[in-house]
């Protein structure tokens, strides 16, 4: 199973993966975490290239192409081969992120965008997304060595696009997205996350095949 967590900077999604991952080790449940962009050696070097290059800024097609690279390798690499063995996969962040962030170069050409970013994940799309929801400005992470990347020292209308296309998703999420309000306990979110990715799973299991 195919598990991604989405939203804005500073939602405590990688708090819950930890917290997830640790529920699914005490049951058993074989799996992995990782992240975007990131994820392989190769894919986390692109994510250093993107995320801390402050002087000479990436052209905005060129972070998708080097998200859409970074996203590829790490696919081919490390998601395929994990569910192939049947292990679960809790990823943070993938194409929603894409969709969130690079949002001019989706307003630009969305056609272009969308084959990219199709491209990059060779179909692959996750069984359950999970979007954290946090109000405009709110940020539950307090990191105080945390060095902002180039994308949350953009400035505040970059955020509120961000923010704003979040917010869009959770009034009318897809199919296999689930929307969480983040500045619940942290308790109570993972296990809103554990007892559906649980449930999804029995009913994968219980579904005959036709
Ligand atoms: P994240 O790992 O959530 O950073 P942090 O742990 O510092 O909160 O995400 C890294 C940054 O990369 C984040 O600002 C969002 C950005 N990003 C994109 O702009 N596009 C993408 O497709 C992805 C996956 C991430």
């Amino acid at each position: 199973m195919f598990v991604v967590f989405e939203g804005g900077d500073g939602v405590g999604k990688s708090t819950q993966i930890n917290q997830v991952s640790r529920v699914l080790t005490q049951r058993g449940i074989a799996h992995i975490t990782t992240r975007e962009p990131g994820g392989t050696p190769p894919a986390e070097a692109v994510r250093r290239a993107l995320l801390y290059e402050k002087d000479q800024p990436w052209p905005l097609w060129a972070e998708v192409f080097l998200l859409a690279a970074a996203r590829a390798h790490h696919v081919v690499h490390v998601i395929r081969p994990a569910l192939d063995r049947g292990d679960w996969v809790l990823c943070d962040r993938f194409t929603e992120s894409t969709r969130a962030y690079q949002y001019q170069a989706y307003a630009e050409n969305p056609a272009l965008f969308d084959a990219i970013v199709h491209q990059a994940t060779g179909g692959l799309t996750p069984d359950v997304t999970f979007v954290f929801l946090l109000e405009e400005g709110e940020r539950l992470s307090h990191r105080p060595s945390h060095q902002d990347d180039c994308f949350e020292s953009r400035n505040a209308h970059f955020q509120h696009q961000v923010t704003a296309h979040f917010a869009n998703l959770a009034r009318n999420p897809p199919a296999d997205y689930m929307v969480l309000q983040a500045d619940q306990p942290v308790a109570q979110i993972t296990q809103t996350i554990v007892g559906a990715l649980l449930t999804k799973h029995m009913g994968r299991i219980s579904t005959p095949r036709a």
